[in-house]
């Protein structure tokens, strides 16, 4: 693969379609989406300067969208003229009202801790440099939320990490079992995220969230891909190489026959499948899928 630390793109884009088909149009006015490529649908192949496109076959394979990496403090800054545009056409209070009923999907963190993983040579998230890791990425999270909460959203859909030490990259570059190291710290990011959110409610009034254990829905997943329907769970839908992990996803790589039955589309994202059971049990399901309310939840109050 190349540009690794912007590679972590895609689909759980179809996450958001789905929340999106789910919901009723009364329940949210808007569904704002903030983060990775794990949430894009493709609008940053209007950004020039992006690098982490993926508007290429074979994705969009089923859906005619496509995918990016764009910091999120740069996303932000987007959507603060987007607010002073809503401003603008529907006066203060209107704008208000209709952000704050809105849903904020935001998926950050994995490619984070990509890019630690490029850094450093030891993952163990006990370690001291990865425990200051950590508090630098939550506190900085911590920052954009809250830039958020000024601008006026106050529903936030919070994705987590998925087990990342699973996915076709990692099994690729190891010994092809899952990176132990790399699913610690998504487990670790993950409690960062839950105090961080404590703390930010406590600071601000009216914001609501729930954070989705991304990490918990996959590997239930991974561990019984049957359950799920799936045939296999480690290699990529769409590559080429060792676990179809060592190439990209473009034209000239293998394609699987039958994509319904892979967990994995490329390296590093799931497939269009795997995504909606995610978006499920996120949108509909139990306090171990998200906390401390579920999405349906989260927008339906
Ligand atoms: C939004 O506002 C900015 C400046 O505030 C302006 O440049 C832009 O054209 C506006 N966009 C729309 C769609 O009105
Ligand atoms: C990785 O190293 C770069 C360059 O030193 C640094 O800017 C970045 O913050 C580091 N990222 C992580 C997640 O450790
Ligand atoms: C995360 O928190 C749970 C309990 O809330 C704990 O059991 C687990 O060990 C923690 N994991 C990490 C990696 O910090
Ligand atoms: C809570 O947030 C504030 C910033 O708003 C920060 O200074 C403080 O360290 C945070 N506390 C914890 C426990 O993370
Ligand atoms: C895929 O890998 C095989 C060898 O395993 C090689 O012959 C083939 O050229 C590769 N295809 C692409 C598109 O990289
Ligand atoms: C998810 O939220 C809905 C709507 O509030 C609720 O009816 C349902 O019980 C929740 N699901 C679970 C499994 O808690």
């Amino acid at each position: 693969m190349t540009n690794r630390n912007t590679s972590y793109f895609c689909f759980l884009s179809l996450l958001l379609a789905n929340l999106a088909f789910h919901s009723t149009p009364a329940a949210v006015p808007a569904i704002f989406v903030f983060g990775d490529s794990i949430v894009d649908v493709g609008t940053n192949n209007f950004i020039p300067e992006c690098r982490g496109k993926a508007n290429f076959p074979y994705y969009g394979i089923d859906y005619p969208g496509s995918t990016k990496v764009v910091r999120m403090k740069e996303q932000i800054q987007q959507f603060s003229t987007v607010c002073g545009n809503l401003t603008e056409i529907l006066g203060a209070e209107a704008a208000a009202d209709m952000l704050s009923k809105s849903l904020f999907l935001i998926s950050a963190g994995g490619n984070d801790l990509f890019e630690y993983q490029l850094n450093m040579s030891k993952k163990d998230p006990n370690l001291p440099e990865a425990q200051e890791m950590l508090r630098i990425i939550s506190s900085t999270y911590q920052i954009h939320l809250r830039s958020l909460y000024d601008l006026g959203a106050r529903r936030f859909g919070i994705v987590g990490v998925a087990p990342i030490g699973c996915c076709p990259l990692e099994r690729a570059l190891g010994t092809g079992e899952c990176n132990k190291e790399m699913n610690g710290l998504a487990q670790a990011f993950f409690n960062a995220t839950e105090i961080l959110l404590l703390n930010l409610t406590s600071q601000v009034q009216d914001m609501k969230y729930s954070l989705g254990n991304l990490y918990e829905i996959t590997s239930e997943v991974l561990d019984n891909p049957q359950a799920g329907g799936f045939k296999e769970a480690q290699t990529g839908c769409c590559g080429n190489g060792s676990y179809n992990a060592e190439s990209a996803c473009n034209i000239g790589a293998k394609l699987c026959p039958n994509r319904r039955e892979y967990v994995f589309w490329d390296a590093i994202h799931p497939t269009e499948r795997a995504a909606k059971l995610a978006a499920r049990a996120l949108f509909g399901g139990g306090a171990k899928y998200a906390t401390p309310v579920n999405f349906s939840r989260l927008i339906g109050d």
